[in-house]
């Protein structure tokens, strides 16, 4: 809560694989394949400073877009990379967990999904978010799909609608917050990812690019997040006579 604290859970948009290859004059691919070892190294980060959940934007609902051939790969490299990687991860203790329209996705990775959740789920050292084929507005009106069923099927009052109740629908919602959220790659936006979750979380954004951030830039990003005091609309008067009380 205040100043010096851990971050208890840090959301990720890993950003700038394409360019990183472009500079390289690398095809798009050599970009993603760097991409995914650095989110080894900052997983195990992650792991090793007892951050209770990693959330990771791997593939927004808005990445459709892209040439298909992109997406083919992406998707390719996201079910070889499940597939390797899932063993080492459970030996960790670490649990992954996917979010978005899984529906959307391949037969093959929703499989190996199913698979990684359950196989992971009794893990406790460090639970990661995998957000693919998600958006923060998909994700509200998803939420708010199932509580108008609730409504409509009068196992809930219209009045019982709140930010608390509608939140439980959301994903995540057993989760703390995002205390820290990094974007890398340059740019300052939030790009559709986690837009309920965001409320009250600490910015943190830097050029550095995706397959360039390492487990020094994480620490930066921590480091300058223990700096700032949040106030959740309180004043500094409160928050600094909380902290001594
Ligand atoms: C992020 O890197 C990875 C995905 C969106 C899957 P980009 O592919 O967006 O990299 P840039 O932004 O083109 O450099
Ligand atoms: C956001 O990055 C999505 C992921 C990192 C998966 P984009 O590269 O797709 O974001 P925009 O299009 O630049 O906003
Ligand atoms: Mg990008």
């Amino acid at each position: 809560m205040t100043e010096g604290s851990e971050p208890d859970h840090i959301a990720i948009i890993m950003d700038g694989n394409g360019r990183w290859a472009r500079r390289r004059f690398s095809p798009r691919t050599e970009g993603h394949k760097a991409g995914v070892r650095a989110t080894q190294a900052i997983i195990e980060a992650c792991a090793r400073r007892g951050v209770t959940a990693l959330t990771l934007f791997a593939f927004s609902s808005e990445n459709w877009r892209r040439p298909e051939s992109e997406v083919r790969i992406l998707m390719e490299l996201f079910l070889r990379t499940l597939r390797d990687e899932i063993g080492r991860l459970h030996e960790n203790g670490i649990r992954v967990r996917f979010i978005g329209d899984r529906a959307g996705l391949g037969r093959s990775l929703q499989t190996e999904i199913g698979r990684a959740e359950e196989k992971t789920a009794a893990n406790g050292n460090l639970t990661v978010n995998i957000a693919a084929n998600y958006g923060g507005r998909q994700d509200i009106a998803q939420a708010a799909r199932r509580v108008a069923e609730e409504v409509a099927a009068g196992r809930m009052r219209p009045e019982e609608v709140d930010a608390r109740t509608l939140g439980a629908y959301v994903s995540l919602s057993d989760l703390p917050e995002p205390d820290l959220f990094i974007r890398t790659g340059g740019e300052r936006r939030i790009s559709n990812y986690l837009l309920w979750h965001l409320a009250y979380t600490e910015l943190w954004f830097t050029d550095r690019l995706w397959p360039d951030f390492d487990s020094a830039a994480l620490e930066e990003a921590i480091a300058d997040y223990q700096g700032r005091q949040r106030r959740f609309g309180r004043t500094t008067e409160q928050v600094e006579h909380q902290r001594h009380a």
